[in-house]
């Protein structure tokens, strides 16, 4: 970590690439993470990925299991666990009305709840996008 702040504040000339320690430090991912990844807003996709109410994708961002679900009235991006036992509840990409735990079928809202939530009800259809 001390190679890579020594470095800092050097000018072209003089500047050279990172120590190879930085590429295998804990430590210095988790000051990137820390100091780039969780201060701003990640670009996770493209909104031609999900061009249909239901469309969906997954992505792991930050250790975080996520997923980008097209419903009728915007984009969100959601968590993928179950909030049961953080079973993931989605994988790939495809289409879908509901996400709901294999194991005891808690399906999706915008929160989580018991039961058989429908993605459609949730996501009114007279706002299509
Ligand atoms: S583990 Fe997902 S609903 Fe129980």
């Amino acid at each position: 970590m001390n190679d890579v702040i020594v470095g800092a504040g050097q000018d072209m000339e003089t500047a050279s690439t990172l120590p190879p320690a930085s590429y295998t430090s804990q430590a210095f991912f988790d000051l990137e993470m820390a100091k780039i990844f969780r201060r701003k807003w990640l670009p996770v996709g493209h909104i031609a990925q999900v061009p249909k109410v239901g469309d969906y994708f997954t992505i792991d961002v930050l250790n975080e299991l996520l997923m980008v679900v097209r419903g009728a009235d915007r984009i969100r991006v959601i968590s993928r666990t179950c909030l049961h036992r953080w079973v993931p509840v989605a994988s790939g990409a495809g289409n879908t009305r509901r996400f709901s735990c294999p194991f005891h079928l808690w399906a999706s809202r915008e929160g989580w709840t018991a039961g058989h939530g429908h993605l459609k009800a949730n996501f009114p259809t007279s706002t299509v996008l």
